[in-house]
Formats: structure tokens, C-alpha cells, sequence
């Protein structure tokens, strides 16, 4: 696998990061079509998965690690891309196959590297059993839950920058 990790320079703010490596997804049809499903409380799956890009992007610069930004931003963006309503009954296992469905979806649409798919794969660990594998996979799927929980609570995480980016990419 070919290494793309680094580190982004401090004059990178993570909203930038968010929106120039995630621009590709969030320009596309198919990340817009995300805003009419809700994800927690009032937050829309694009929403969300705009908050987790950024706040993945937030954690990956503490631990002063090697990042493959790209596949941060990508897997976080696409980790939730089931595109369906999952409150409607029928989808009552959803917490178990979503993350498969999700991959399925963005692989029909998108090209998705080795790391992208451990993401979006293994976002629900542990309540899927296998571990992420790749570094940004273990930071996504720590993202989720900070996420999840907050927007669960009707406070979700960096609302004002999400929306920021969601405007430069209408
Ligand atoms: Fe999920
Ligand atoms: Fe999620």
C-alpha cells in the first residue's frame, strides 16, 4: 500500500482540512442527498459526518501522528452512506449492517482506497466485532461516538464550522 501520511502544517486550520481533502464527496450528489436523512436529534447524516470529519481531523493533530488526511476526511464523510431513512421500521437491524451497506454505496460511487473502506467498515466497532485496522480508522471510529453522543443530547459538536463548510460546498 502506498504511504500518503504526514503531518498538516499549523496554518491548516481543520475546517480547511475538512473542506479541500472532503471536497470531491461533499460536492457530489449523493453527500447532498444525505441532508434529508436524520442522523441523531435534529442533525442530518450529512451533517453529521461533516462533524465527525472535523472532529477526527481535531484528534488525528493531537497525537502529533502521521495522518493519510485524504482517507480521514473521505472514510469520516462516507462512513454513514447507507442512504436510507433508518427510523422507518424495516431497518431494525440497522446498527449491524449499516456500515456494510454504507461501503457497498460508496464504492459504487466513489473510488475508495484500502484505509477508506477499513473506516467505513469498522466505524461501529465494537458492536461490529472486527477492530479498524488502520490508524484513521481507530480515530473515526472514536470521532463517531463523541459525535453520536452529543448530537443524541441535542448539542451537537462544532455546529457553527460544520455549517461553514456545508456552505462552501452547496
Ligand atoms: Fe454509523
Ligand atoms: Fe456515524
Amino acid at each position: 500500500m502506498r504511504n500518503n501520511r504526514k503531518r498538516i502544517s499549523k496554518k491548516v486550520s481543520n475546517k480547511r482540512a475538512v473542506s479541500h481533502y472532503g471536497a470531491d464527496v461533499l460536492d457530489s450528489d449523493g453527500h447532498k442527498k444525505c441532508h434529508k436523512y436524520i442522523q441523531h436529534g435534529d442533525t442530518s447524516v450529512r451533517q453529521h459526518t461533516t462533524s465527525v470529519a472535523y472532529v477526527s481531523v481535531a484528534l488525528a493533530r493531537k497525537t502529533h501522528l502521521k495522518y493519510d488526511y485524504s482517507a480521514l476526511v473521505r472514510g469520516a464523510l462516507l462512513h454513514d452512506y447507507f442512504l436510507y431513512d433508518w427510523h422507518e421500521p424495516h431497518h431494525g437491524l440497522h446498527g449491524y449492517t449499516h456500515a456494510s451497506k454504507a461501503l457497498q454505496n460508496a464504492a459504487e460511487e466513489f473510488s475508495i482506497s484500502p484505509i477508506e473502506a477499513d473506516v467505513i467498515k469498522k466505524h461501529m466497532w465494537p458492536l461490529n466485532i472486527n477492530p479498524p485496522r488502520y490508524r484513521e480508522a481507530f480515530i473515526i471510529m472514536l470521532a463517531d461516538k463523541i459525535c453520536s453522543v452529543k448530537e443524541a443530547f441535542g448539542k451537537p459538536i462544532y455546529n457553527q464550522k460544520v455549517e461553514e463548510i456545508l456552505d462552501e460546498h452547496k
